[in-house]
C-alpha cells in the first residue's frame, strides 16, 4: 500500500510506466530500501507518554491502548500532551485525519514550551489546515525559538495522498543540530542550525502537543470557510505513537547538553537522524511539487532570506517574490495563524504571517 502511493507520487503519468527505464527505477523505487518504513522505531501505548490535555469526554482511548481518536464537536475540541518535557528527541504518530467536509478545522502535532515560558518559547510545528469538500488538506511546518514569533519560518503544502483515507506517519526530529519534518519516510524539511539563527533555533525543553479545533478564523482558505457541525464530530485518529526525547526539566541546573550527552549520541545514530541519496532526492521531488508557499521565496516578507534558508534555483524558480506559486495559485487567501493552539478563540495576533 505504501509503496504504491509512492509510486504514484513518484509516476503521475501512468505512460511513464511504460518506458523501460523508468521502469527499472520504479522497481527500484517501490521495493527498494527507500519505502521501508523507519528501521527499529519503537512505538508506546497512549498511557505511557500521553496524558489528555483539554476536552476529555472528546478524547476516546483505542482498546488496545496503542492510539487515541480525538473528537471535535460543537462544544469542544480535545488534545494530548507528552507528560515530560523533552530536551530534543524524535516525534511522530500514525495519523488520519477526518474526511469530508473538514473546513475551519485545524490538527496540529507539534512540539512547544509556551506554558513554560510565556514570552520565550520555542515551538515546532506540524498543522493541517482543513479543506472543502473535494479539495485536497493542506498542511504547513513551522519554527520558533525564544519567542521568535515575529519571525514566522512557515512552508506550506500539498499532500500526494488522501490523509482521511489510510493513517500516514507524520514525524519531528530534533536534535542539536537540525530539524528534519517527515511524511511517511519523506524528509520533507530540513532545518540545519547555523550560528546566525542564534535562539531562534529552538533550544528548550519541549512538550509533544497533538491537538484538534476550531480555527475557522484563519485555517482554511484564510478563514473564508468556517467550521460546519452539522457534519460534526469530527475525528482525527492516531496511533503507534514513537517518543524517542530526552526528559527534562525545563528549569533545571544541569545543562541539558550534558545531562543528554547520551541521548543525543543514541538520536544521531537513529535511521531517522540519516538522510540518505534516495531520501534527499525525495525530499528535493516533494518540495518541488508540492510544495506552495515558502517563507524563504517570500522576499517581500523577508528581504534577506533568513540565516537558514538555502535557496534551491528549481525550487525558487517557482515561486513569486511573495513565496507563492506562479501558477496554479488557488492558495492566495491563505493568511494569518497564531502562536497558541488551544481550544480558545484567538484574534489574529502579532505573530500572524500573511501567507
Ligand atoms: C531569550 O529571550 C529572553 C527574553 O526575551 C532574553 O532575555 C534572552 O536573552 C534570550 N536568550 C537568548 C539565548 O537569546
Amino acid at each position: 500500500m505504501e509503496g504504491l502511493q509512492r509510486c504514484r507520487y513518484w509516476f503521475n503519468g501512468v505512460s511513464l510506466f511504460f518506458h523501460p527505464l523508468r521502469l527499472v527505477l520504479l522497481i527500484l523505487v517501490c521495493f527498494g530500501n527507500v519505502g521501508a518504513a523507519f528501521y527499529n522505531l519503537t512505538t508506546i501505548p497512549f498511557d505511557q507518554g500521553y496524558i489528555p490535555l483539554f476536552g476529555d469526554g472528546n478524547l476516546v482511548r483505542s482498546p488496545d491502548g496503542k492510539g487515541v481518536r480525538l473528537l471535535l464537536d460543537r462544544f469542544t475540541g480535545s488534545g494530548f500532551i507528552s507528560s515530560n518535557l523533552y530536551n530534543h528527541g524524535f516525534f511522530s504518530a500514525n495519523i488520519k485525519l477526518p474526511s469530508d467536509y473538514t473546513a475551519g478545522i485545524c490538527v496540529a502535532f507539534y512540539t512547544s514550551n509556551a506554558d513554560v515560558f510565556e514570552k520565550s518559547h520555542d515551538e515546532l510545528d506540524i498543522e493541517f489546515l482543513g479543506n472543502t469538500e473535494g479539495k485536497p488538506w493542506r498542511f504547513q511546518t513551522n519554527l520558533y525559538g525564544n519567542g521568535s514569533t515575529n519571525r514566522g519560518r512557515e512552508e506550506r503544502y500539498r499532500l500526494w495522498f488522501d490523509p482521511t483515507k489510510d493513517f500516514h506517519r507524520y514525524s519531528i526530529l530534533w536534535t542539536p543540530e537540525k530539524i528534519i519534518f517527515y511524511v511517511d519516510e519523506v524528509p520533507i524539511r530540513e532545518v540545519v542550525r547555523n550560528e546566525e539563527m542564534g535562539a531562534d533555533y529552538p533550544s528548550k525543553p519541549m512538550s509533544l502537543y497533538t491537538t484538534i479545533w476550531d480555527a475557522s478564523s484563519w485555517a482554511t482558505s484564510g478563514g473564508k470557510y468556517k467550521v460546519n457541525y452539522k457534519y460534526a464530530p469530527f475525528v482525527a485518529e492516531f496511533k503507534d505513537l514513537a517518543l524517542d526525547g530526552c526528559p527534562a526539566d525545563p528549569i533545571q541546573q544541569i545543562p541539558p547538553a550534558e545531562a543528554c550527552a547520551e541521548h543525543y549520541t543514541h538520536l544521531a545514530t537513529q535511521d531517522y537522524s540519516v538522510i540518505s541519496p534516495q531520501r534527499r532526492a525525495a525530499m528535493n521531488r516533494f518540495r518541488q511539487r508540492y510544495m506552495y508557499y515558502s517563507y524563504c521565496y517570500d522576499s517581500l516578507r523577508y528581504p534577506v532570506p533568513p540565516p537558514e534558508c538555502v535557496t534551491v534555483p528549481a525550487e525558487k524558480a517557482r515561486f513569486k517574490d511573495t513565496g507563492r506559486l506562479k501558477f496554479g495559485g488557488s492558495h492566495k487567501r491563505q493568511s494569518k495563524r497564531k502562536s497558541h493552539k488551544r481550544n480558545r478563540a484567538v484574534p489574529n495576533s502579532d505573530n500572524a504571517a500573511d501567507i
